[in-house]
This record gives structure tokens, sequence and C-alpha cells, in this order.
């Protein structure tokens, strides 16, 4: 074999093993195509190495430029496999964009206008019928002290509206989930001097549960403590909030004899719309002059009346629903019927 010969022919063995790694590349249409592709060329029984054990074959003076051409045509492989595993990857980005997304110009997916829940349309309601007649808005903490739920507001230690059966103790012997808004009483006359005027509505818990009882529900607080108010401003006060509320001026009220720790006298406040049936939505009564005491306000100077309503029963009253549950079961059906209020 004349010199220069092998040389020759080892390099158009290694142009054309360019060509046709250039068109395998092109053809590979997956990933694992291209990986292949990749090791049929690359690996270790690859083309490459095939051409790299035929340098030994070569006249001596022709392998190291052998050699370069391989190891150049190794890095172009290198190469050109990159780019085309980018453009593979650009091209299943593109056809699943096309399949999952037939046309990108479509308006999204939005979720719509929310609306707000019936229990707060009827807080809300409630609170700014009250504000328009003058009484001010607080709160107090859902986990309550005993202190503040029981002890303040008159109940002796062995009262049973304490026992575990009634409400949630935290564990700890002196906190609860409290079972109504009266302690918000105590500390809003902790921390006001008296005339006071002010509701304070909020989150309620008790062991209860039927079409018309649930154990959280909510609770508005009412208390207005000055020199001379009286039974009678109570019984007015809350049968115009009746009025006011359901947009009903034939709305009857009903007080009946009750018994609370905190007031006396006390009563269970019903109201009835039309010819339905008579439903309690209060307690209510005058404030205790111990309880009075608790909150700091002087017994002999001041007198009070407060009720707690219950904003479940309004809203059931106000909109006909029957059952207390419907309200926390989160069904869009039921939800959606309020939005236009
Ligand atoms: C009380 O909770 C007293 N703190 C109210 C009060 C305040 C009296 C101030 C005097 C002075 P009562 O347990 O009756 O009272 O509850 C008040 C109202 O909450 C009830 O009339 C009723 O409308 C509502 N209510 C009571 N339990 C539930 C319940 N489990 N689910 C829904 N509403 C309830
Ligand atoms: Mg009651």
């Amino acid at each position: 074999m004349p010199e220069g010969e092998g040389g020759s022919e080892h390099s158009a063995a290694t142009d054309e093993l360019l060509q046709r790694a250039r068109a395998r590349l092109a053809e590979a249409k997956t990933e694992s195509a291209l990986l292949a592709a990749k090791a049929a060329f690359l690996g270790r029984e690859g083309e490459i190495q095939k051409q790299l054990k035929a340098i030994g074959a070569l006249p001596k003076q022709e392998r190291p430029a052998a050699g370069v051409r391989l190891n150049f045509l190794r890095e172009e492989f290198e190469q050109m496999f990159a780019r085309r595993r980018e453009e593979l990857r650009g091209e299943t980005v593109q056809r699943r964009l096309q399949e999952e997304v037939p046309d990108i110009t479509l308006p999204g997916r939005t979720s719509g206008a929310g609306a707000l829940h019936p229990l707060t349309l009827a807080a809300e309601r409630a609170a700014g019928i009250f504000a328009g007649a003058g009484f001010a808005v607080a709160d107090g903490p859902e986990i309550e002290s005993d202190f503040f739920n029981f002890t303040a507001l008159n109940h002796p230690p062995d009262h049973p509206a304490r026992s575990m059966h009634d409400t949630f103790y935290t564990g700890d012997g002196e906190h609860l989930l409290r079972t109504h808004t009266s302690p918000v009483q105590i500390r809003y006359m902790l921390a006001h001097r008296p005339p006071l005027r002010v509701i304070a509505p909020g989150r309620v818990y008790r062991r209860d549960h039927d079409a018309t009882h649930s154990p959280m529900f909510h609770q508005i607080e009412g208390l207005w403590v000055d020199e001379t108010v009286a039974f009678t401003d109570l019984k007015g006060a809350l049968a115009q909030f009746f009025r006011a509320f359901f947009e009903d001026d034939k709305i009857r009220t009903r007080f009946r004899p009750s018994y609370f720790p905190f007031t006396e006298p006390s009563a269970e406040c019903d109201i009835r719309r039309g010819k339905g049936e008579w439903l309690e939505v209060a307690g209510c009564g005058m404030v205790h002059p111990r309880v009075l005491a608790a909150g700091g306000v002087d017994a002999r100077a001041f007198r009070g009346f407060a009720f707690g309503m219950g904003v479940e029963r309004l809203a059931m009253l106000r909109w006909g629903v029957g059952d207390i549950r419907l309200f926390f079961e989160n069904d869009l059906r039921f939800l959606r019927q309020f939005s236009g209020e």
C-alpha cells in the first residue's frame, strides 16, 4: 500500500462518518432514539471507537493527523448531539402545547367573582343597624378564660353550664372556647367608662348539634349602660331592631321570663313572622349588679341591659332556611342563592 493512501482513506472514512452521524441525529425524533444514536457513535463499541482502533494500522507518520481528525469528529458529534437534543425538547413542548391547549388565544378559566356568605351578610346587616343607633362595635377572644366566660358573669363554681359535656375546655383547666359573646361585656366595661353602648359579634362554641343548633355558631352581644336604662328600653331596642332587620313592621316579638346568672330579670326573646313558628333569637335582661361590679362599673350609679342574639337564627328567618347545617356545608348551590343580596 503506497504511503499516504491509508491516510486519505481514513480521512474519507471520518468524513463519511460525520455525515452519517448528522443524518442519524436529524432522524431521531425522541430522546431515546437520540441516546441510541449517541451510543452507536460515541459508545464503547461505537463507530468512532472503531476508527480509533484503525489508527493502529496506519503508517506511523499519519497516525497523529488521524487522531486529531477523530478528536475533532468526537467534538463535532457532541455539539451536534447537544443542539439536536435542545431542538427535540423544544419540539416536544410545542407539541404538548398544541395537544393540551388547542387555542392559546382563548380566554383562560377564571373562578368568577365571589360573594359574601349569608352569615356574614346577616352579621354585617345587624351590626350596621346597631351602628346606626349609636352602638360601638367591639370583639373579644374566642379562646376565653373560665374567669371571663363564667366567673365574672356571676356563675357559681358548680354551675352546670361549666360542665364538660356542654363546653370545649382546652385542657389547661382555665381556658375554653367561649360559649357565648357575653365575656365581651366584662372586657368592654373594664376598658371603657360608662355610659356605654356597644355590640360584639363573633363565633361561639357549644356541644350542640341539630336542625337549629350548631356546635359553632355566631352571636351578637349587645350592652347598654347608663344612669336610667330600663327593661322597657331593652324591649324597645330589640323590637325596633327586628323591624329594621327583617324590613317588616308587622314582625311580632315576645319576651319569655327566663334565667341567666348575669341578668336580673332575664328573658328569652322570640320572634314570629307572618303565620310562621315562634323562634328564639336572643337571651337578654338587665345586667346583674355583680356583673357591673366585675366590670368596674358603680352599680349604684348605673344600670344596663344586655342581650345575646343568634346570627344563624336571624339568617334562617330572613331567608326561610329550615336547617342550620346548610350554612356550614359549603354547597355552592345553596350559597349562590345569596350572591345577589
Ligand atoms: C346566651 O348565650 C346568653 N349569653 C345571652 C344573653 C346575653 C343573655 C346577655 C342575657 C344578657 P342563649 O344560650 O339563650 O343565651 O343563646 C342566645 C341565642 O343564641 C339563642 O337565643 C339562639 O338564637 C342562639 N343559639 C344558642 N345556641 C345555639 C346553637 N347551638 N346554634 C345556633 N344558635 C344558637
Ligand atoms: Mg336561650
